[in-house]
């Protein structure tokens, strides 16, 4: 957001046209993604034997997996071959146990010992759990004109090894209910792109989040919106008020939508709105969010809880997004579908993900928690039709120039996160294996709890009006 000719306003990278996908194609785009692998995009040679080693013990694994998959799909289409396919089916089971006893060593795990970091660590080359980034997809909003950021993995890299240092002088060292590590550098990174001429954030806290910001901008005045005022925190324990930042807190709190944003605008020298950065952090319906963002004029929005289909206590773009014929999104609600399997395992392993029965809920209700939008951290959530979801989505992609979700910053096999479903996220920063580059960047000092918060935070770039 730099008056100079590098502003987002003007840098944004075409990388490709609209499609839409019909139900069957859609299924055949997650049959591809299921059993595809994605690469290594950082090119980071002094890791690649690592890699290759994790590559090649998950491998048989892998030709397993889509082996018995496939022998399933085929089985329940050719009913009256049954005799003959169950004793195939048998005989692939044994060679399957076969296969599993000699090729690793057998873990006995208990059921509630799956959320423990250790025990679920030594099953991660277990149909590669540890490393099938988006193998359920990666939803996301469509953009008008197929518009995506101007930065590059390689941006985040770099990124990342400039914020790791910044990250351990944090004040508030325990951040618990707000932001970890992941969204923190989301949050300085793309500040520090835009370069704003002023910053709005939403939802405050302990001001985690207004410290993040005051790193990628030093000089750029903040406007900070929170019921509880940060300092109130100060007396229990660490938290952060900033000197430049105008407080609509405690007293004097306004929400978002009721503020007369062209008088504070006025108050703070802002003429152009395109050069504003809002931060929602408020678990408040990030449609609602959108629509007074909208009214205001603003065109650069970050909304850090950007909760996945079926998870979450607010109505996110990730939901409003996630329907089965939006590319790069969607789900099958059969439940002897590859999905509804892959989701059940996976559910014992992510605190996070959810299975077939909870994402799709009775009837048609598939879109979200169970068809409701949710809003204010839960406090209303009210039932909504699947047309009127649908409206919504329609409305979003209309306004949309640019969806971008943050990366998580590592793989779980490195930072041992138990929470989000890295099925459901895009390819991690730091990929799954590259221990090396993990600790060049000083990630493995941080305290394992400060990975545990990724919500797939997301930047909007709405389109001019
Ligand atoms: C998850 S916390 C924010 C965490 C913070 N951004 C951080 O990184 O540490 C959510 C905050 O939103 C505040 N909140 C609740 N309703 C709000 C509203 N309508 N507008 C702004 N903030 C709200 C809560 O009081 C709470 O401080």
């Amino acid at each position: 957001m730099s008056s100079s000719s590098s502003s987002p306003k003007l840098s944004i990278t075409f990388t490709g046209t609209r499609h839409t996908h019909s139900p069957k194609q859609t299924t055949a785009m997650l049959e591809r993604t299921l059993s595809s692998r994605r690469g290594n995009s950082h090119g980071d040679s002094d890791d690649d034997d690592l890699i290759n080693a994790d590559d090649s013990k998950t491998k048989k694994q892998h030709i397993l997996f889509r082996i018995t998959n496939r022998a399933s799909t085929f089985l329940s289409q050719t009913r009256h071959y049954v005799p003959c396919l169950t004793i195939a089916f048998l005989l692939l089971f044994a060679f399957s146990f076969f296969f599993f006893f000699t090729s690793r060593s057998f873990v006995c795990i208990s059921s509630n010992a799956f959320f423990k970091p250790a025990s679920r660590a030594a099953f991660f080359d277990l149909d590669g759990l540890d490393s099938d980034f988006g193998a359920l997809g990666v939803p996301c909003c469509r953009s008008k004109h197929g518009k995506t950021v101007e930065w590059t993995s390689k941006d985040l890299l770099k990124g990342l090894e400039e914020f790791v240092p910044i990250y351990e002088t944090r004040p508030i060292k325990n951040n618990m209910y707000g932001m970890g590590l992941d969204h923190s550098f989301g949050l300085w990174f793309i500040a520090r792109w835009l370069k704003p001429d002023l910053m709005i954030e939403s939802g405050a806290f302990k001001g985690h989040s207004t410290w993040v910001l005051r790193q990628a901008m030093p000089d750029t005045r903040i406007v900070s919106l929170s019921p509880r005022h940060p300092e109130k925190y100060l007396k229990k324990g660490p938290a952060y008020v900033d000197g430049n930042c105008t407080y609509y807190a405690g007293k004097d709190f306004v929400d978002f939508g009721s503020v007369d944003w062209s008088k504070v605008m006025r108050e703070h020298g802002i003429k152009d709105l395109s050069r504003v950065l809002i931060f929602f952090d408020d678990h408040q319906n990030e449609l609602k969010r959108i629509e007074q963002a909208l009214k205001a004029g603003f065109r650069h929005l970050v909304f850090e809880d950007n909760y996945d289909t079926g998870t979450g206590d607010h109505y996110s773009l990730r939901q409003i997004c996630d329907q089965f014929y939006i590319r790069g999104g969607g789900h099958s609600c059969f439940k002897d579908s590859d999905e509804a399997r892959i989701r059940s395992k996976r559910k014992k392993f992510w605190e996070k993900a959810v299975d077939t029965e909870e994402l799709c809920g009775p009837g048609e209700a598939w879109w979200g928690v169970r068809g409701y939008m949710r809003d204010n951290f839960n406090h209303s959530n009210k039932p909504i039709s699947y047309a009127q979801h649908f409206q919504n989505s329609r409305y979003v992609e209309s306004i949309l120039d640019v969806y971008w979700e943050l990366p998580p910053v590592a793989g779980p096999s490195l930072t041992h996160q138990t929470r989000y479903d890295p099925a459901r996220a895009p390819n991690p920063i730091v990929e799954d294996g590259r221990y090396g580059l993990f600790q060049r960047l000083g990630l493995g000092k941080l305290d394992n709890s400060v990975f545990n918060g990724y919500t797939q935070m997301v930047y909007l770039q709405i389109s001019e009006q």
